[in-house]
C-alpha cells in the first residue's frame, strides 16, 4: 500500500510516499529557513504563502524521486494539525484535492504522532514504549501502546525545549533556528562551567519548563559579558542543562510506567549531546534508546506517510470537510 503523504505544518514543505508503513520510496522537503532567519523566527503569514508556492512542485519532485504517478498511490495523509493554521490549510487542500480527482481514502494525521513513528522507517520498535516529542513547538512525553495509541504522559508549562535553542541562540547572535548552531559551538566549550538552573517542577514529574533557563543565559550574560571563549562555555553550560532536564525525565517516565524502550523524535533529537547522554543513562537503568536519523527527526512528510498508513488501516477516513486544526492534543482525542 503506498501513502502519498504531505505535511506543511510550519515553515517546511513537504511531499513523500511511503510503501506498507515503512519503506521511503521518496521524501522530498524544501525549507523555508531562508525566508524566516532574517526575522528571528516564523512569520506565519509569509509560511503560508511560501507553501502555497512550494506545495505543487514540492509533490511533483515527490512521485519523479519515486519513479511513480498519482495512479500508483493507495491513499492520502495530510497533517491536520496542531500547527499554523494557514500554513496546514495549503497542504490540507493539495490532499483533498489530489483524494477527490483520484478516489483515494484522505486521512488527517497528527504532527506529533507522526514525529513519534519515523522511528519504523528505521527500526521495529516493540510497543509499549516511551515516546519524547522535542521540538521548536512542543515537548511532551508520551506511553504509546500502539500504532495508533498514545497517552498524554506530561508536556512544557512554557517554551519548548527547542524554542529555548531558538531564543538563546538568538540572544546569542548565533541566527535562527538555533539548535545546531548552540550545538556546534557547545563542542568547543565547558558544560560545567555556569551552573544554569535545571527545572525538574516536582519530584518524578513529567512536566517540564523551559522559560527559566533562557531568562537565567541573559541575566548572566548582562552579569558577566561574554568573551567569545565565554560564549562557547555558556552555549555548553545551556546545552547541558537542558539535556539533564530532557534525559532525567524520559528516565523517570520509563520508571513509573515500567517500560525498557524510549523513542525521542523532534529536531531537538537530533541533538548528539542528548543522543550520548540518553544512551548512557539508558544503558546504565536497562532502557534501551531509539533515535530517528536527524533528516527524519526534523519535520518531514515521511513521517505523516508512516502515520497515515497505520490510520487507514485501522479503519480512519477524514472526508473533503476536514479542516485545520491548530491545537490537537495527542493521546486525548
Ligand atoms: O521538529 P522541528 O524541525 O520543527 C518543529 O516541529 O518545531 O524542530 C525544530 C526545532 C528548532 O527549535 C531547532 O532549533 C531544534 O529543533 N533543533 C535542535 C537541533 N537541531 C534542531 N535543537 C538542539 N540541537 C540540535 N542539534
Ligand atoms: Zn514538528
Amino acid at each position: 500500500m503506498i501513502i502519498l503523504a504531505i505535511e506543511s505544518s510550519c515553515d517546511d514543505t513537504g511531499a513523500a510516499l511511503i510503501e506498507d508503513g515503512r519503506r521511503v520510496l521518496a521524501n522530498c522537503l524544501s525549507s523555508q529557513d531562508e525566508v524566516h532567519r532574517r526575522y528571528g523566527g516564523v512569520v506565519p503569514e509569509l509560511a503560508s504563502r511560501r507553501h502555497l508556492e512550494n506545495i505543487l512542485p514540492v509533490i511533483r519532485g515527490g512521485l519523479d524521486q519515486a519513479h511513480s504517478s498519482l495512479d500508483e498511490v493507495n491513499g492520502v495523509a495530510v497533517t491536520r494539525g496542531p500547527g499554523l493554521v494557514g500554513s496546514l490549510l495549503v497542504g490540507i487542500m493539495a490532499a483533498k484535492a489530489i483524494a477527490h480527482a483520484k478516489n483515494l481514502p484522505l486521512v488527517g494525521v497528527n504532527h506529533l504522532m507522526g514525529h513519534l513513528l519515523a522511528i519504523f522507517l528505521e527500526h521495529e520498535v516493540p510497543f509499549p514504549f516511551i515516546g519524547m516529542v522535542a521540538s521548536g513547538g512542543h515537548t511532551s512525553l508520551y506511553l504509546a501502546e500502539g500504532f495508533t495509541a498514545f497517552r498524554a504522559l506530561g508536556k512544557t508549562k512554557d517554551d519548548a525545549a527547542g524554542e529555548a535553542f531558538d531564543k538563546v541562540a538568538k540572544y546569542l547572535g548565533l541566527g535562527y533556528p538555533g539548535g545546531m548552531a548552540i550545538e556546534h559551538l557547545a563542542r568547543s566549550g565547558n558544560p560545567t562551567a555556569i551552573p544554569f538552573p535545571r527545572a525538574y517542577l516536582a519530584k518524578d514529574s513529567l512536566d517540564f519548563s523551559f522559560s527559566g533557563i533562557k531568562t537565567a543565559v541573559v541575566n548572566h550574560c548582562r552579569a558577566h559579558p561574554p568573551s567569545d571563549d565565554g560564549i562557547a562555555d555558556i552555549a555548553a553550560s545551556f546545552q547541558e542543562a537542558v539535556v539533564d532536564v530532557l534525559v532525567a525525565k524520559i528516565i523517570w517516565a520509563a520508571q513509573q510506567y515500567k517500560v525498557g524502550r524510549v523513542v525521542v523524535a523532534g529536531g531537538v533529537a537530533s541533538n548528539g549531546r542528548l543522543r550520548e547522554r540518553l544512551t548512557k543513562a539508558g544503558g546504565e537503568h536497562g532502557i534501551q534508546a531509539y533515535f530517528p536519523s536527524p533528516y527524519l527527526c526534523r519535520d518531514n512528510a515521511a513521517m505523516i506517510g508512516v502515520a497515515g498508513y497505520h490510520l487507514l488501516k485501522a479503519g480512519r477516513r477524514d472526508g473533503l470537510d476536514m479542516s485545520a486544526l491548530s491545537r490537537w492534543p495527542l493521546g486525548k482525542d
